[in-house]
């Protein structure tokens, strides 16, 4: 049992593996924190209940509603929350913004009583992680019969807390939710940096740390989506933390639509932690007996620094949220022909380069964009989901034959969510495309977006992709997403539900997922949006993998791996070899550099195999030998950062298998120096009494050796030069 319930004492445990959440029913049946770190006993810890802070207070009315009269002095700002609400005396930010019939929007949620389940039900058309003992704690406000459950789910092996919460109008008015967040949570001091992740396109996932303050700091997306300017991400760092010790916590949703997660610093030092759907923009009316399911968000505690959360992050979404059936399974080692054609290739062509490939081990042929409709450029096509019999005069059906006659599975490009404005689907369908009648809507790479929160148009995609994809012999899809949402309106919502929009846009995206991974299980999904445009763990529950970048240079992916590493496993990291000079940075690096990076991740090549010379199809076929030698542990090994780019000339990723007997360290020096530093590089994570062979000094040392001392690496001269040490254990 992961949950105990002090009855008497009103206090609820959730045990993790080394953690324990902790909260009560206070005096006034209102949810008060009271602790989240690691494992403690199941004493009772009121004694830690303080209170300070207070200015104007506002005495409670629960108080006097059981007492016949206001308490002196507690008043709900001073409780560490569970969920905070606003109206009654709480001037923090509230999780729930509420407005009744009547105009008035207070609400007061109070105890209600919980139920325990063995296994978590999968909220109603949402992703969220599988499994888990869950604890239900029901709220209401008694004057107005709205109320609220708390979903509270807890792994015995893995130390994150799973949140939700459920909103349910039991009134008999409608009520309007302005805000609908899904968890409120409390660090009880302020010396705390805020971690997110920033971005752009072509610059995922960059690490920013903002100290916390008196007010809030916060990241969001307005962008209905989750994004590459800021990741669905934050952490609380402790200062003095680094990655292998010190206290860290984790906020992680499971949402791809517009977020918003919030720090405050309160006025008695401790910190309050707000979050889910954005409120910008948003607003959902529940009619009488109507519910609102929220995001799940995932929290995750470590006293082993940002590491240590970074593996907890990435246990858990590795055993809980990413498809079983794939998520430990071999890659598909791929060849993509994007950067290799563009839009410019025929049914020659591709045949071409799946020829060219012959003898390297790659598996897979992928083929990208401008496989359909009239797809020449960018301008025309897409929502044609037939093919392009002027490219490929044979149909697919002749390029999947030739593609796997040459013993490689074949993989293909769709953008499901979009529409050219010179395509059949628009000419035939306008009004299927977001926009506000009357208005010019904006275009963003020549296109619109669909609107998925109908379901005629969600119909027409689930029948158009999968009937490709039941024609076909196809075994991989990439499904690309290259734009945002502008102009939110849609035909099929009246009036009063036209801000339910971007929530509804994530069900609809989800609703699609569903019927199309569902319908092909065999198939394997890579999630893409220009690169890593939607990067977020939703999306991870539908498609094992994604497009990491649309910068495929060595030197910035360094970069973009490390921020995404920070929450998301290297399983899910789509990366690829791609040609020199890079389309993206122009940047030269060596062809092994290139491999060692991308082959931390889930790789594969990007280029035209047929301007190979024997030599470099020699190259990539040991590339990717030696890629399966460390295939296992990119997929399932623990990740130790032991360099970090963003602070260094250096760069370092140490994978080592859960058993500890074997691990691969990557390390990867930016620029040479003349008469440079002497560096030592780190190794991390081994057993310290297991003696580890070293392939390449061929020698065997012990791993408390290894650890303490480090490893002195002979970089070649020049820059961007990489060094790669395979450990294994001498009883393997
Ligand atoms: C953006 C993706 O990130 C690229 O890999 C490629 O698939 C293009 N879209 C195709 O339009």
């Amino acid at each position: 049992m992961a949950i105990t319930v002090n009855e008497q004492k009103r206090i609820f445990f959730l045990d993790g593996k080394n953690t324990t959440y902790a909260f009560m029913i206070n005096e006034y049946n209102y949810a008060e924190h009271l602790y989240y770190g690691k494992s403690i006993g199941h004493d009772d810890i009121t004694y830690i209940r303080g209170d300070g802070g207070g200015s104007m207070l506002a005495q409670t009315p629960a108080y006097k509603a059981q007492k016949g009269v206001f308490p002196s002095y507690d008043s709900y700002h001073q409780f560490p929350a569970e969920i905070s609400f606003y109206g009654t005396g709480d001037y923090r930010e509230p999780a729930l913004e509420i407005s009744h019939e009547d105009g008035s929007r207070i609400v007061e949620l109070l105890y209600d009583g919980y139920d325990i389940a063995e296994e978590k039900q999968k909220p109603e058309g949402m992703p969220a992680m599988r499994g888990g003992e869950t604890l239900i704690l029901h709220l209401k406000d008694t004057a107005s019969h709205f109320g609220c459950d708390l979903y509270y789910t807890v792994y015995d092996d893995v130390d994150v807390i799973a949140r939700r919460i459920v909103y349910k109008n039991e009134g008999e008015s409608d009520v309007r939710l302005n805000r609908a967040y899904s968890f409120t949570f409390h660090v009880p001091d302020m010396e705390y940096e805020v971690m997110t992740l920033h971005g752009a396109w072509g610059r995922e996932r960059r690490i920013e740390s903002i100290p916390v303050h008196h007010g809030v700091v916060s990241v969001d997306s307005k962008r209905m989506s989750s994004s590459a300017t800021l990741n669905p991400f934050m952490a609380l760092v402790k200062k003095g933390t680094c990655e292998e010790y010190g206290n860290v916590y984790g906020f992680s949703l499971v949402y791809s639509s517009s977020f918003v997660l919030k720090a405050e610093g309160i006025n008695n030092g401790s910190i309050q932690i707000t979050g889910g759907i954005n409120d910008f923009d948003f607003s959902w009316k529940l009619q009488k007996g109507e519910k609102l399911e929220t995001p799940e968000v995932v929290i995750a505690y470590s006293d082993e620094g940002l590491g240590g959360m970074s593996r907890i992050y990435h246990d858990a979404y590795r055993e809980y949220l990413i498809n079983k059936r794939f998520v430990k399974a071999k890659r598909p080692l791929v060849i993509n022909n994007w950067e290799g054609t563009y839009f410019d290739f025929d049914n020659q062509k591709l045949k071409e380069i799946a020829e060219a490939a012959k003898g390297t081990e790659i598996d897979t042929f992928v083929l990208d964009d401008g496989w359909f409709g009239k797809r020449d450029d960018d301008f025309s096509g897409l929502g044609d989901w037939f093919v392009n019999t002027d490219k490929l005069e044979g149909g697919l059906t002749e390029v999947i034959e030739y593609v796997n006659g040459l013993g490689m599975k074949f993989g293909l490009w769709f953008e499901p969510e979009m529409v050219n404005e010179d395509s059949e689907l628009y000419r035939a369908h306008p009004d299927y495309a977001i926009g506000v009648p009357g208005r010019v809507r904006c275009q963003s790479r020549n296109q619109y977006m669909l609107d998925l929160t109908r379901k005629e148009v969600r119909d027409y995609i689930v029948e158009n992709v999968n009937g490709v994809l039941h024609k076909h012999h196809i075994s991989y899809v990439k499904w690309d997403y290259n734009r945002n949402v502008t102009d939110a309106w849609s035909c099929g919502l009246t009036k009063d539900r036209q801000a339910e929009f971007s929530h509804r846009y994530a069900l609809g995206l989800y609703d699609l997922c569903e019927r199309i991974v569902e319908a092909n299980p065999e198939v394997f999904f890579e999630g893409c949006s220009s690169g890593g445009g939607r990067f977020d763990p939703a999306i991870l529950y539908y498609f094992p993998q994604v497009w990491t970048s649309d910068n495929t240079d060595a030197e910035d992916r360094t970069l973009i791996q490390y921020g995404t590493s920070m929450v998301y496993p290297l399983s899910t990291m789509s990366c690829h070899v791609s040609v020199v000079p890079n389309h993206q940075t122009g940047r030269i690096t060596r062809m092994d550099t290139r491999a060692d990076i991308a082959h931390l991740g889930a790789t594969g090549y990007e280029l035209d195999t047929t301007a190979f010379s024997d030599e470099d199809r020699e190259c990539v076929r040991r590339q990717i030998e030696e890629y399966h030698e460390i295939e296992e542990l990119v997929l399932d090994g623990d990740l130790y950062r032991t360099e970090n780019p963003m602070e260094s000339n250096y760069f370092g990723f140490m994978l080592v298998s859960k058993d500890k007997k074997e691990a691969f360290l990557t390390a990867y020096r930016r620029l040479g120096h003349a008469n440079g530093e002497v560096k030592r590089l780190k190794v991390c994570g081994l057993d310290k009494d297991i003696y580890y062979y070293v392939k390449e000094l061929d020698s065997t040392f012990l791993g408390a050796t290894l650890m303490n001392v480090g490893l002195l690496p002979v970089f070649d001269k020049g820059d961007f030069k990489t060094v790669k040490y395979h450990f294994m254990s001498l009883d393997i």
